[in-house]
């Protein structure tokens, strides 16, 4: 085959804010909706954001450029884009795309199917008498310990299916008629929607004191280092950055593309998102606390919880359209999550097809169906204790350790400068070496380091959560070195036309 099959007829956007929907649609998901109210209550209401937003400055962004401009540079998926850098380090293209498919996507589907259950639950108002007792008793079933697996649960397992069949659609079609379509659906609904509901939250009585709370600073969680951990590893889970899906995305963009000013757009409109989203999250809180007289922290409990416990159960005490408000939020929340589910299929999707050359349709038909029959550990009655380990262990090493592998790759091997120069030679806003460089090669690599040695001897000292050392080593650690092994047997095959030839070069093409 001529190299020109894989340079000129790569899928491409049919439009720029096709592109911007797409990403915003991988970054904004569960984890703005659940994921960053909850954290920011845990660790110190107001003050969380701060570490939050230095994240999003000294990695988030500087990560985001990077993946978008090596994606737009080597036209390629992460391990295409890594093997033309240089192949030795091929495997860790591949490691980012199955971490994101094994250590995420898998469990991603089965909140998701949690969600579509909640939203037909809503119709009935099933939850109503005792959401905590529902949630964990009756919906999930959750079993005492993660090594009792017992049986799978049915309407996970239907909700499942149904993810599955959308994700499945949405990828098969195609990067125009499937991705680019469905986001250019979703994120104006999803949009929408949201500000109902945060217009709707903020105005109810008691509202205010769970604004108070959100916001309040508590400077003496600054000290603590799980609290930087936590904003770190959030920074690249919401922005979808480390698992090689912005990098399929941004391959997909045409020579003249504005990478600086997307990324900037793409990282606040999600952070945008978050904070504005976690105004509606407490503002029920702190309703419930007024309606029920209890003082707010007793009604705030752990960050599954948040969703499917606290929430429904304020819903269930709003005075009027109860049934409305639940429907509409967790619609948000299934179309949050498929959006950001369908970036991480393309993104293993892109991989295999750049790589072994199969059919788009035949890749994401395998890759759905393991997707599925993989997630069925998750809609066991320990399903949700898998979930909490596998979640950790990939968002708090996993990630991390990918994040540094890539800085190091592109930062000193490909040399950042070259890369900032291409970045330079689209666009228009200029990417200053003392920023960028420094971030990319010197200032990302040490503080995740750091954070990931601080985490690793804390957690020598005291396994995660409650669970037993052996549940973390083998649901956890074992969890991660699977996928490192998939990946160096998926790198070790050789390639039918050299990842080389698909570097753009903006001076010569
Ligand atoms: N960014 C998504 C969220 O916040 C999750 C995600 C992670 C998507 C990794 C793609 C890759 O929910």
């Amino acid at each position: 085959m001529s190299k020109d099959v894989f340079t000129h007829h790569r899928p491409q956007w049919k439009t720029h804010i096709g592109f911007l929907l797409a990403a915003i649609g991988s970054a904004v998901g569960l984890g703005n909706i659940w994921r960053f109210p909850y954290l920011c209550y845990k660790n110190g209401g107001g003050a969380f954001l701060l570490p939050y937003f230095i994240a999003l400055f000294v990695v988030g962004i500087p990560l985001m450029i990077l993946e978008i401009a090596l994606g737009h540079k080597m036209r390629g998926s992460a391990p295409a884009s890594v093997a033309g850098i240089d192949k030795k380090w091929e495997w860790i293209g591949w490691w980012q795309v199955i971490l994101g498919m094994i250590g995420i996507l898998l469990y991603y589907a089965v909140v998701i199917s949690w969600c579509v259950n909640y939203f037909f639950f809503a119709f009935s108002g099933a939850w109503t008498s005792d959401p905590n007792a529902f949630f964990f008793q009756k919906f999930l079933m959750v079993s005492s310990s993660p090594f009792e697996i017992g049986d799978l649960r049915t309407p996970i397992l239907f909700g499942l299916m149904l993810v599955w069949f959308f994700q499945w659609l949405i990828v098969f079609l195609g990067v125009q008629k499937g991705l680019e379509r469905a986001n250019k659906i979703f994120m104006p609904l999803l949009i929408a929607l949201t500000a109902i509901i945060v217009i709707w939250s903020v105005r109810l009585p008691g509202a205010g004191q769970g604004i108070a709370l959100y916001l309040r600073p508590q400077f003496g969680k600054l000290k603590d280092i799980r609290v930087w951990m936590d904003a770190f590893s959030q920074i690249f889970f919401t922005l979808s950055l480390g698992f090689g899906v912005i990098l399929a995305y941004a391959s997909y963009l045409p020579k003249k593309s504005q990478i600086v000013k997307d990324s900037f757009i793409i990282c606040m409109v999600n952070c945008l998102f978050s904070v504005f989203a976690g105004f509606g999250v407490f503002s029920v809180l702190g309703y419930m606390a007024q309606s029920t007289n209890q003082p707010i922290s007793d009604v705030v409990s752990e960050s599954i919880g948040l969703a499917f416990v606290v929430y429904p159960k304020a819903i269930s005490l709003l005075p009027a359209f109860s049934r409305e408000f639940g429907l509409i939020f967790f619609a948000i929340l299934v179309i949050a999550g498929l959006s950001s589910g369908i970036s991480i299929l393309e993104g293993i999707t892109s991989a295999i097809i750049d790589k072994f050359h199969y059919p788009r349709k035949v890749v994401v038909s395998v890759l759905s169906v393991i997707g599925f029959l993989g997630g069925m550990i998750f809609t066991t009655r320990a399903g949700l204790l898998w979930l909490d380990i596998v979640d950790h262990f990939v968002t708090h090493y996993g990630i991390i350790i990918a994040a540094i592998l890539e800085c190091f790759l592109v930062g000193w091997i490909f040399k950042a400068k070259k890369l900032r120069e291409h970045i330079n030679h689209c666009g228009v806003w200029e990417l200053k070496k003392w920023w960028w460089d420094v971030s990319v090669k010197v200032a990302a690599p040490l503080i995740l380091v750091g954070l990931l040695l601080t985490t690793i001897f804390e957690e020598i000292a005291a396994p995660y959560g409650n669970y037993s050392r052996l549940a973390t080593i083998v649901i956890g650690r074992d969890w991660i070195l699977i996928t490192v092994f998939i990946a160096l047997f998926a790198a070790s095959s050789s390639w039918k036309v050299d990842p080389r030839h698909r570097m753009l070069d903006l001076e010569k093409n």
